[in-house]
């Protein structure tokens, strides 16, 4: 299935606070593009304008599947999870209370995965085995990376096409970072995922992405591949000294 994303030009924000400024961004099938820019910077919005959940002011959000084009900014949530784009939200917003099975069948939330269900919670354990054996624990017991693999493995329960993940690196130690960023690499090769990943965490984020955007105060001030980033003298100044 083909599948790509278009935003374009995007303005939005709450009330009197503008977030985004005329943001463009573009995912192709199959790739992973890292969203960068450090805490405030307009990440998350534009991630939530994609899921129906901020509607921008002006510009638009275009999915393009199989040579049908969706206006993700006219439709809602629901309706977006429906076409196959999922989000593991930044800060994870598990149900601490719920156990881990009752975590992931909050998951299938898409209609055509909640005919699936028993499919898509095999898919969710063998995506993250170290779940099963969880499954009847509470979800708010476990560690932080395990919370963050159950929140991946959640957002896997709809099915997804295109997977969002918001800043996966937040309140986890270095190894953890590291076996996550590498986990949504697998999950993304393995199930032919094609994903858009916000971080601050530049090192562990251009690991795995094909290209990136940088955002700062709501604007794109940088794209490129990984290489070209790398060697951005914004980048070297700002990243690269910081958040190693
Ligand atoms: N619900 C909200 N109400 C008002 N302002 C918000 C809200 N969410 C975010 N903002 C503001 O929008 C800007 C961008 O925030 P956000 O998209 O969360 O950035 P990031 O994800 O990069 O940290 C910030 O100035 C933030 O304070
Ligand atoms: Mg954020």
């Amino acid at each position: 299935m083909a599948i790509k994303l278009v935003i374009k030009d995007i303005n939005a924000g709450y009330g009197a606070v503008r977030a985004l400024h005329g943001v463009s961004l573009e995912i192709n099938q199959g790739k992973t593009v890292a969203l960068l820019g450090t805490n405030g910077n307009g990440k998350s919005t534009l991630m939530k304008c994609v899921m129906g959940m901020v509607k921008p002011d002006s510009g638009s959000v275009l999915l393009e599947m199989d040579g049908e084009v969706h206006d993700l900014t006219q439709m809602s949530t629901e309706s977006i999870v429906n076409l196959g784009v999922s989000m593991v939200p930044e800060g994870r917003r598990l149900f601490p209370k719920l156990t881990v099975e009752e975590n992931l069948l909050l998951g299938a939330y898409r209609q055509q995965a909640r005919g699936q269900i028993a499919t898509n919670l095999e898919f969710s354990y063998e995506a993250f085995p170290l779940l099963v054996e969880r499954r009847r624990q509470l979800a708010g017991s476990m560690s932080g990376g395990q919370q963050q693999m159950l929140a991946i493995a959640r957002a896997l329960m709809s099915s997804p096409k295109l997977l969002l993940v918001d800043e996966p690196s937040v309140g986890l130690s270095p190894l953890l970072v590291s076996h996550t960023i590498t986990k949504i690499k697998e999950l993304k090769e393995k199930y032919d995922l094609t994903v858009l990943m916000a971080e601050q965490n530049f090192n562990q984020a251009i690991r795995i992405a094909d290209y990136g955007y940088i955002i700062v105060h709501g604007e794109i001030v940088s794209q490129g591949d990984v290489e070209s980033l790398k060697n951005n003298d914004m980048v070297k100044n700002f990243y690269l000294g910081v958040s190693a």
